[in-house]
């Protein structure tokens, strides 16, 4: 039997690695209270833990050179708003579509000390919505739970006048390289190649840029460095070969280990038509 490349459902394979997830995660994935009590725990801490914008300002300034000045957005999940709040100040209005009340709440509070008036909060799934038309919508790191994701790409496509701009960090355990050492498998989460693929099968070429990012990540000695990697595989592997990985792959500072966690942001962005 020949395969060819239109036998392949992405989607199908989107789904299904959500299915396949376990635990917590599976939960976060299907239940929406469990992910609404997520955000809830997490929402007003958000802001002081790096994410994303904090600890790479090109992703942002990419983003930002690919949206025109006076421009309606949408923004899909945009969280405590650290992409939506300096981005406000570019478009003519903001639409912030989030699921977690509780995570909008913390952007409207920051938005009101800042005296932006121009970013409308709605709480809801992107999936689920009723909207009106924008010139642009963007989603940074919020599309990891929607299971008809075919349908979402295609909303996104229809509702944006100009543009739809999705960006996505690879996700992968921070000790990705250690794993693959002692022979475990790839745990990179391979969303970010299923999602331009099954924007191939509508029809939807996109554009794809990745990005380099990194950030340090602090232990505050050896047996927290155990811990983490106890609670990501389940056991402690190998003494000799984590000690070889630390004193390889961390630095020390003020009796600390530093871990610089290095990864991709992709990028995807395309014009929308509506043929
Ligand atoms: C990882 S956070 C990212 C927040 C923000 N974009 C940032 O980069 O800081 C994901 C956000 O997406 C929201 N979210 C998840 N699934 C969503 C969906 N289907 N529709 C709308 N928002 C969603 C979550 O509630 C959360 O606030």
């Amino acid at each position: 039997m020949i395969l060819t490349y239109k036998d392949i459902d992405y989607e199908k394979i989107w789904q299904d690695s959500l299915k396949c997830r376990k635990g917590y995660a599976k939960e976060r994935a299907f239940n929406d209270n469990v992910e609404r009590e997520f955000w809830k725990g997490l929402s007003r801490i958000y802001d002081n833990q790096p994410t994303l914008y904090d600890y790479s300002k090109e992703v942002y300034n990419f983003v930002k050179s690919l949206i025109d000045t006076n421009k309606s957005l949408i923004e899909i999940g945009p969280g405590t708003g650290k992409f939506t709040i300096p981005l406000s100040e570019k478009c003519s209005d903001i639409t912030a579509i989030d699921f977690s009340r509780h995570m909008l709440n913390v952007l409207m509070e920051k938005s009101k000390i800042l005296g932006i008036n121009n970013i409308l909060p709605i709480e809801g799934k992107w999936e689920d919505v009723a909207i009106n038309e924008t010139d642009y919508i963007l989603s940074v790191n919020s599309l990891y739970r929607i299971f008809d994701i075919k349908a979402a790409l295609k909303k996104m496509n229809i509702v944006a006048k100009e543009k739809v701009i999705i960006v996505r960090t690879i996700q992968k355990p921070i000790f990705n390289n250690l794993y693959l050492k002692l022979g475990l498998e790839d745990k990179t989460c391979l969303d970010y190649i299923y999602l331009p693929n099954i924007l191939h099968s509508l029809n939807i070429c996109a554009d794809i840029k990745y990005m380099n990012v990194q950030y340090e990540i602090e232990f505050n000695n050896r047996e927290s460095i155990y811990y983490k990697i106890k609670e990501e595989i389940g056991y402690i592997p190998n003494e000799n070969i984590i000690e070889d990985y630390i004193n390889e792959n961390f630095k020390r500072s003020n009796k600390k280990y530093i871990f610089l966690h290095k990864t991709k942001v992709e990028i995807i962005y395309w014009e929308t038509t509506k043929n």
